[in-house]
């Protein structure tokens, strides 16, 4: 039987929106389901916030957002991270009002109340006003407040806006170990963000771009006129040369339906998954001087080995962030409206290899992910369709059958399906759902 949410003025019946096999427009084109969207997914569940690389020395900062609030990721000077409401303990002025830096300490560009990068208050200009009043700057409110969680796995930093729910370890479950995969691929074990941020708005929902991520039905034919084009003209300009990087990473998107089948789906609680395992799009990259011989000086033949057999394609921290672990690089999701999302595209350098990682990690963003380049136009270009598509009134639903009912289950919440299932997606929305109707708590 349906649960009817109360809404304020309008009920939103979750689980008719969302059911196991297709799911309602209204989802990617209600503008109410969008606001409960951010408080009842991206204001409750483990949202990422950013890489320890990016604070890596005290008074470092980076601002950010959680759904829709505003958030600082700090290295105080006691050495530890601190994600803070960006948000002065004064009269509610955004405290950082650029992206990133170094000081001392945060000051507000208002009144000039400072605190220290903990978020615990400094000083006040003419404190004394404040004597004998019922101000008291040992009462917690006086400081920056702390958002009520925070956790950081391998250098990757999330935080929760809800006191309550499963500790990061948990939560991130099977998909933990494309973090490792990803930390592990660097001799020294570590990784670290380079460079800037390529970021580019889409004009439609943020889900699209989410499930897009483990949708191996859609490369063979979105990307048709980019990497076919590319293979065509690569084969007749370079005949049996070896392929240079560039045409190496475009080339697979036009695999068959049978390669891509055979990367599979594996799906977690959560609405978390991966694509590709054995074998994926990054497979077949050239090997990189002096790498191999980094990693086993590291590792151990063995143990690197085991490293490199790991492949997966995108690797989906449902909702708000992805990774490509064998390219090294991250894609982060903030959505700002009903049909409009930012998508962030970082790289990371493999702390102990050679610059030629971070060199392909840089073409692969520069080429695949920007929105001046190749394949990912064709992406955003099916997105934009489909919130067009969906805002009319053709029909209500948006369908997810294929091997619905065939999944295989591996064990320990761990399902597993050939690559051209709807399993990703169906999962995506169980996820959705649960949190729809109870939070993630
Ligand atoms: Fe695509």
């Amino acid at each position: 039987m349906a649960t009817l949410i109360d809404n304020g003025p309008k009920a939103i019946d979750i689980n008719n929106l969302a059911q196991d096999d297709k799911v309602h427009r209204s989802v990617y084109t209600d503008p109410a389901v969008f606001a409960l969207e951010m408080e009842r997914i991206w204001e409750k569940s483990w949202i990422y916030v950013g890489h320890e690389s990016q604070v890596k020395e005290p008074g470092q900062y980076y601002s950010t957002t959680i759904g829709r609030q505003p958030v600082i990721l700090t290295r105080h000077t006691d050495g530890e991270i601190y994600v803070l409401f960006n948000r002065c303990a004064h009269k509610g002025a955004k405290l950082v009002g650029d992206e990133c830096g170094k000081a001392k300490e945060l000051r507000c560009c208002y009144h000039g109340w400072r605190f220290h990068l903990d978020g615990s208050l400094l000083s006040i200009p003419l404190e004394q006003g404040y004597d004998g009043t019922d101000f008291n700057r040992d009462d917690p409110d006086a400081n920056v407040q702390r958002v009520p969680r925070y956790d950081s796995y391998r250098g990757f930093v999330f935080a929760s806006l809800s006191a309550e729910g499963p500790d990061l370890v948990d939560w991130l479950g099977g998909v933990a170990s494309s973090i490792d995969n990803m930390a592990d691929r660097a001799p020294d074990g570590e990784l670290e963000i380079t460079g800037g941020v390529m970021r580019y708005e889409h004009d439609s929902n943020w889900k699209f771009f989410i499930e897009n991520l483990n949708d191996l039905m859609h490369p063979m034919v979105t990307h048709q006129s980019s990497s076919l084009t590319a293979r065509v003209v690569a084969k007749k300009s370079l005949g049996d040369q070896p392929a240079p990087p560039a045409i190496e990473i475009i080339s697979p998107f036009t695999e068959s339906y049978s390669f891509f089948d055979e990367m599979g789906l594996h799906a977690f609680d959560h609405g978390h998954g991966y694509s590709g395992g054995k074998t994926s799009i990054h497979a077949k990259y050239s090997d990189v001087p002096d790498y191999n011989a980094a990693m086993e000086k590291a590792y151990g033949k063995e143990k690197v080995e085991e490293i490199f057999a790991v492949n997966r394609h995108n690797t989906v921290f449902y909702p708000s962030a992805t990774i490509k672990g064998a390219i090294q690089t991250m894609r982060v999701v903030k959505p700002i409206a009903v049909d409009k999302t930012v998508i962030e595209s970082w790289t990371f350098r493999l702390k102990g290899a050679p610059d030629e990682l971070l060199k392909r990690s840089i073409l692969y963003c520069n080429l695949i992910n920007s929105s001046a380049n190749l394949v990912g136009p064709d992406d955003q270009e099916a997105y934009r369709r489909q919130q067009t598509g969906l805002e009319s009134e053709g029909a209500d639903w948006v369908l997810m059958h294929r091997d619905h009912g065939r999944d295989e289950d591996l064990g320990n919440g761990h399902i597993y399906a050939k690559g051209s299932s709807d399993l990703a997606f169906r999962n995506q929305y169980r996820a959705w759902k649960r949190y729809m109707s109870e939070g993630a708590s």
